[in-house]
């Protein structure tokens, strides 16, 4: 029975796409089975961050609709054996899609793959209820900023409201010169948010290089947060990886 993790935030622009693409990638390199989706209905990116925005495929709202299967319309990525992806519509709204198709949506994901990662849309409206509702996991990405800060903690109260408990968090683009200066440091983020910290992501330029070349970050670099997700992916899976990258801003 695979594992369902929503990649919510509150605050847009803090690099959920990002991580729900290097964390499926980072999975799926690590031999399992993953299933990224992309729940941005109207808004969607994910394909951009996998390197496969060039393809017509079938989307999320043909599986809900009962047009097509699942296993059928999850696209196997070329270049990340076992990664596979299933896109959100571009002209749908969330309106559309009737939130009880969403539960045996994620019931048949457990059953084919050992991890689906969910893009959910920033803020707290019906298309982060939706992405989230049947999740039984949850990360939060923030950036170090207040303001993110702030937003990833009313996401916390409302992911326990839907009744998801395993909620973590990332701190995506960590440039520790801007901690220093600003007298921050890791702990007080974790206090603030209310979630155990899943891992940093540094601040890296590759991301943006990456996305506009059409590259996956996994294929595109083997270091900066590239790394960090390949360790995020790792306690994720239980293994005990030194909290190294963390201590210089702890
Ligand atoms: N660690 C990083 N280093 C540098 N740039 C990053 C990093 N993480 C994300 N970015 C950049 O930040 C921008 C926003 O990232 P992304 O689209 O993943 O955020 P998002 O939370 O999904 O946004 P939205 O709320 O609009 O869905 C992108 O241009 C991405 O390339
Ligand atoms: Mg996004």
């Amino acid at each position: 029975m695979g594992k369902v993790y929503v990649i919510t935030s509150g605050k847009g622009g803090t690099g959920k796409t990002t991580t729900a693409a290097a964390l499926a990638s980072a999975l799926a390199k690590k031999n399992l089975k993953v299933l990224c989706v992309d729940a941005d209905i109207g808004l969607k990116n994910l394909d951009l961050s996998l390197g496969l925005s060039e393809m017509a495929l079938p989307d999320i709202s043909d599986v809900l609709g009962g047009g097509v299967s699942l296993e059928s319309a999850a696209f196997e990525h070329p270049l990340i054996p076992s990664l596979y992806f299933l896109p959100a519509p571009s002209f749908s709204s969330v309106s559309d899609i009737d939130p009880e198709k969403m539960r045996s949506f994620v019931s048949e994901a457990k059953r084919i793959f050992d991890y689906c990662i969910i893009d959910s849309p920033a803020g707290l409206g019906s298309g982060f209820r939706l992405a989230a509702r049947f999740a039984d996991a949850a990360v939060i990405v923030t950036t170090g900023d207040v303001t993110s800060c702030r937003d990833a903690q009313r996401v916390v109260m409302e992911l326990k409201a839907l009744g998801i408990s395993d909620i973590s968090l990332i701190v995506n683009r960590v440039r520790p010169r801007i901690f220093r200066k600003s007298g921050q440091n890791i702990d007080d983020i974790v206090d603030a948010v209310g979630a155990r910290l899943l891992g940093l992501v540094p601040e890296d330029r590759s991301v943006i290089i990456s996305a506009n070349q059409g590259s996956p970050l996994l294929l595109f670099s083997a270091r900066g947060a590239s790394a960090a997700y390949g360790r995020i992916a790792g306690r994720i899976l239980g293994e005990r990886i030194p909290a190294g990258d963390m201590k210089p801003i702890i």
